[in-house]
């Protein structure tokens, strides 16, 4: 699939998303997962605008 930038503030692409949940340990769920993503990415940390476009790419992530 084609890459995005999910997170415009931060500059951060559904790659830069997935490549942290490829390199984590597997998560319970989404939110923990969001968590871990915006500890390393900083997504979703400027206007939050974003917010739910990640939540929606990790959740489609996390069901492939
Ligand atoms: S677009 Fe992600 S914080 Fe603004």
């Amino acid at each position: 699939m084609e890459n995005y930038t999910i997170c415009n503030c931060m500059n951060v692409s559904y790659f830069d998303v997935e490549d942290v949940l490829h390199q984590s340990e597997s998560f319970s769920d989404v939110e923990k997962a969001f968590e871990k993503v915006q500890a390393v990415t900083q997504c979703s940390t400027g206007c939050g605008g974003c917010h739910d476009k990640i939540l929606d790419a990790i959740s489609e992530i996390m069901s492939k």
